[in-house]
């Protein structure tokens, strides 16, 4: 049970962070939140006067701990350069050991957008977390602004930019966004995070790979 790796995938403001997190504390193993290390390379791209399509490798062979814990990584700025530095193959390929060591080291949940098809194929348990684009550009601002958005034209714009990013990360050539054919899916469209947290933990149960 100290090694098992649950990867959770599935596009922006789905769900999957805060059940990813809820589950390492439910289940006691480490969270690696992935969509952080691209949005720190892409922090320091920006701030170095770069081009997120073309400097990314650099940066990301000199990530640093501290990069991770920046308190401007998710901000709309860095949300487009984030899927833009995640187009780039060797990005991707700097960070693939980083992901791994840690998975290796003590298992741990770990969410982002390749885990169950390129990070850990072999992954233990895999979810695909995914809900509909107006009840996640919803959320986005409810986590972005503290209410919910009354305005229809703000929702409008979140929408096309969750779209954008989507279609972005879809759409690379390298490890793009997709369930693993093995992937459970669940729609959180109806469903709040204690739901789905449960939903998880059941399966998780019924494959005998936890006990509650
Ligand atoms: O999950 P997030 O929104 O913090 O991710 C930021 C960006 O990083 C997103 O546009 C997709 C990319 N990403 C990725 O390509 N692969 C991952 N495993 C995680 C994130």
């Amino acid at each position: 049970m100290k090694h098992l790796i649950i990867a959770i995938d599935g596009p922006a403001a789905a769900g999957k962070g805060t059940l990813a997190r809820q589950l390492a504390e439910t289940l006691e193993l480490p969270y690696l939140d992935t969509g952080l290390l691209y949005r720190a390379v892409a922090r320091r791209v920006l701030n170095a006067g770069g081009n997120p399509e073309i400097d990314g490798p650099e940066h990301a062979q000199q990530l640093l701990p501290e990069d991770l814990h920046r308190d401007d990584l998710r901000v709309p700025e860095v949300d487009r350069a984030a899927s833009l530095v995640a187009r780039d193959a060797e990005v991707r390929s700097a960070l693939l050991e980083r992901q791994r060591i840690f998975g290796r080291a003590r298992g741990a949940v770990v969410d982002g957008r390749d885990i169950g098809t390129v990070v850990f194929p072999d992954a233990h348990a895999k979810f695909f977390i995914t809900a509909s684009p107006e009840v996640r550009a919803q959320r986005r601002y409810e986590q972005r602004h503290g209410s919910a958005c009354a305005d229809s034209n703000a929702l409008a714009k979140e929408i096309a930019a969750l779209n954008a990013r989507d279609e972005q990360d879809a759409s690379r050539a390298t490890a793009p966004l997709r369930p693993a054919e093995d992937a459970v899916k669940i729609v959180t469209d109806h469903l709040d995070a204690a739901s789905v947290l449960a939903k998880v933990c059941q399966i998780l149960q019924e494959r005998g790979l936890i006990r509650i």
